[in-house]
């Protein structure tokens, strides 16, 4: 990864209407799926961030025709479900978590050989959490620290449904054993402590698929085909978030960003600001291929502190960087917990953002599942480090747009896995960013 910098400076007030790139786990999905429907899908408002790119380069390799890269909307010639074929090489998801373990549930009931592996901090992350499932499910999974770590080696078989407990809230779980499910005999069930974002089921529905959800326990059963319909992506409210915390910490001004999914799963991180005294609202609602979508509208705010309820981390989880960072131009303490697993995300966010925050003058207490910030210190730009995690990136972006002097954050070229236009867009608002 190249070690571009970015130089920010404070900005008088952030003023503007604009749309971000689509849902960076709405797209993945979407070319999962479209790749294995029968006949022809056409997506838009895809993501074209690095992860997504990786998802699809992957799906290439397996034998799925795919329109070039940029077209608008992207065609997708679906193989048919379990019509993959057998890569020459290895699969590589560069930074994707979400790319490799969905994957991984297909390509384990797929009758052929493959190697999943990605980037150095990908490497680093758990497997373990769908290896020891999907290998329940019959699944043969060979990968390094006795099969919990990526590369990761498939011999895809046949699988039997399982009722499955996990001990985590994931997505990526969730989604990668209802995935597997697809193509397994019997009933696939997963059963989250919490329930994790339900992208992967609403767009199996709407593609006609049977997904009946109790309570936190969805499950699937094996299906024969679906046809391919045409899907529209929203805008992704991870990266909407960031444009809409810049807005409240600006001295003024106001930002609106349009067509952003508002899934209920997702919109934990506007639910504690506005418990936090901001200014945001969700107008124009609508649904779109089975998500809910609106227009944000952020204005800048007076912040108070708060104690986050655990029971929203899930819905939350990808915000918390940002979180950490606005919390500094709260009024008092915003105390986080119940959050444990930031630490294994695209860096140890609770360590990252307790460490790069605290460059910046912010007074941040790590916690073994969160994060103390006392909000009002003095504040100054320094130079800060992104640990090669785009929202870490981002997250000290959008502090040090509102704090005297400059901050020099490196290593900032990770931003283009999820939010390759951040820069540009922040600058079409009124923010003063330069990059080097
Ligand atoms: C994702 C699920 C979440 C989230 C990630 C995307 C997905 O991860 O943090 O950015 O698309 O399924 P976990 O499943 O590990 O919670």
């Amino acid at each position: 990864m190249s070690s571009r910098h970015a130089r920010v400076r404070a900005s008088a007030a952030l003023r503007g209407s604009v749309v971000v790139p689509g849902d960076k786990s709405i797209s993945h999905r979407a070319l999962i799926l479209a790749s294995q429907a029968r006949g022809t899908t056409l997506i838009s408002g895809l993501s074209r961030g690095g992860d997504v790119k990786n998802t699809a380069r992957a799906l290439r390799r397996l034998g799925v025709a795919l329109a070039p890269w940029d077209t608008e909307p992207l065609t997708v010639r679906g193989a048919g479900l379990g019509g993959w074929r057998e890569p020459e090489g290895v699969l590589d998801f560069g930074n994707s978590g979400t790319g490799i373990r969905l994957m991984a549930g297909l390509l384990a009931a797929h009758p052929f050989f493959s190697v999943l592996s990605g980037d150095r901090y990908l490497r680093r992350r758990p497997m373990r959490r769908i290896a020891e499932p999907l290998r329940l499910m019959g699944a043969r999974i060979a990968g390094r620290a006795a099969g919990t770590l990526a590369p990761l080696a498939i011999e895809g078989t046949r699988l039997s449904g399982i009722a499955y407990r996990s001990p985590v809230a994931s997505a990526q779980v969730k989604s990668a054993l209802l995935l597997a499910g697809l193509l397994a005999a019997g009933e696939t069930s997963v059963t989250e402590p919490e329930r994790s974002r339900d992208h992967t089921e609403r767009m199996l529905r709407f593609l006609g698929v049977d997904v009946r959800v109790d309570g936190t326990t969805v499950g699937v059963g094996r299906v024969r085909e679906w046809d391919a319909r045409d899907l529209s992506v929203p805008g992704d409210p991870s990266s909407a978030a960031f444009l809409v915390a810049a807005a409240l910490i600006a001295p003024e001004g106001e930002v609106t960003v349009r067509n952003v999914c508002v899934n209920q799963t997702r919109t934990g991180f506007f639910e504690i600001l506005r418990a936090m005294g901001a200014r945001v609202r969700l107008v124009r609602l609508r649904e779109v291929c089975g998500e809910p979508v609106a227009d944000i509208t952020s204005k800048a705010s007076r912040l108070r502190g708060i104690v986050v309820p655990p029971e929203l981390v899930p819905q939350t989880i990808d915000e918390f960087p940002i979180l950490a960072a606005t919390a500094l131009f709260a009024h008092g303490t915003t105390r986080i917990t119940g959050a444990a697993e930031l630490r294994v995300k695209e860096s140890d966010r609770i360590s990252t953002m307790a460490a790069e925050l605290a460059k910046l003058g912010g007074q941040v207490r790590e916690l073994p599942d969160g994060l103390e910030i006392e909000g009002g210190h003095p504040l100054r730009g320094a130079p800060c480090a992104s640990h090669g995690d785009h929202r870490v990136a981002m997250s000290l972006a959008i502090a040090g747009g509102a704090i005297p002097g400059e901050t020099l954050i490196s290593d900032t070229a990770c931003v283009a896995t999820s939010f390759p236009e951040f820069w540009d867009l922040m600058n079409g608002l009124g923010a003063k960013v330069a990059l080097s």
